[in-house]
């Protein structure tokens, strides 16, 4: 099976590269610089080459405060890259899955959202994540829309490793406490992304199991690298003043996998100390 990959240089698209490369599948993984998918003649021309069965769309930009600011970006990558890719899909019969996010909820939830929860986005991410959801229900049938949450993997810059690395110099930290999420290991997405090819299209969520806010997250961090977590301290998000809205609460409901014979991924605090346990920390 031929598989295109776009957004191949961030944290998913090099695990699904090496994953899918592994599984035997014919992998065109495309970084930005070879594949900018605001540049329709870019994408017709890696669908050219890969004549694609599956389409992993992981390109995006992702610098959700960035997105506040430079609105136009947002929505040229986010939303009309995406449907630049949708089109190219669904003219070559392709299976595209599209990663969405958890930021197309408002937070007001006191339930984990379902794959029928209406989306509220707050921010302008979340929106032209969002928009992408609908733009590739428009285009095709045969679409796997996948939400997921706070990803780290170890391929890019991430939270647990920023976190790592403050801890280790013995940084006092600040971090929000009112926000709660799932965490997401990308080695687990990427093994259930996988296991979901066959299963009936539509919408799924992803991300590892529980949930924690921020705060605790980091502390978690702290303490499997051996930092001391005293050092994390909890502050709100009104204090801390990121420029985007977050969600306050935004577990998601992975049910519907569960209901498709698929388990669902371990829990977020075991994630994090394989991650850490895997990484080779020659960066930091
Ligand atoms: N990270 C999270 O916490 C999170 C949570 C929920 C959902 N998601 C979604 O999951 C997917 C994968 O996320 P990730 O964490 O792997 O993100 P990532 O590491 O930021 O990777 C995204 C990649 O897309 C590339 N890209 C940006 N603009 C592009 C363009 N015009 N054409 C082609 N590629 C472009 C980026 O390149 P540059 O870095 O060079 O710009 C980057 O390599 C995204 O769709 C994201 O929205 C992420």
């Amino acid at each position: 099976m031929n598989v295109l990959i776009t957004g191949g240089g961030g944290q998913l698209g090099k695990s699904l590269a090496k994953v899918l490369q592994e599984a035997n599948a014919n992998v065109y993984s495309y970084s930005k610089s070879e594949l900018d998918i605001t540049n329709m003649e870019d994408v017709r021309r890696a669908f050219q080459e890969a004549m694609p069965d599956y389409v992993y769309h992981a390109a995006a930009y992702t610098a959700v405060d960035e997105c506040e600011k430079k609105i136009k970006k947002a929505y040229d990558i986010n939303t009309v890259g995406t449907l630049n890719v949708a089109k190219e899909s669904s003219k070559y019969g392709a299976c595209l899955f599209y990663m969405s996010s958890d930021y197309v909820f408002d937070g007001e939830s006191q339930t984990a959202y379902t794959e029928v929860s209406e989306p509220n986005p707050k921010s302008v991410y979340g929106l032209s994540k969002w928009i992408g959801e609908r733009v590739v229900q428009a285009s095709l049938s045969t679409y796997y829309i996948v939400r997921t949450s706070w990803l780290y993997g170890h391929g890019g810059k991430n939270f647990v490793k920023t976190m790592r690395r403050l801890g280790l110099t013995n940084k006092e930290i600040q971090v929000v406490n009112d926000q709660t999420g799932s965490p997401t290991y990308v080695e687990d997405l990427t093994k259930v992304l996988l296991q979901l090819i066959g299963k009936p299209y539509g919408i799924y969520h992803i991300s590892n199991s529980g949930s924690c806010s921020w705060y605790e997250f980091a502390k978690t961090i702290y303490l499997l690298s051996g930092a001391d977590p005293e050092l994390v301290k909890p502050t709100t998000a009104e204090e801390y003043g990121a420029l985007a809205p977050r969600p306050v609460y935004s577990v998601l409901s992975m049910d519907r996998l569960e209901a498709c014979g698929i388990q669902k991924p371990q829990y977020w605090l075991d994630a994090v100390k394989e991650f850490i346990e895997k990484e080779e920390w020659v960066d930091d």
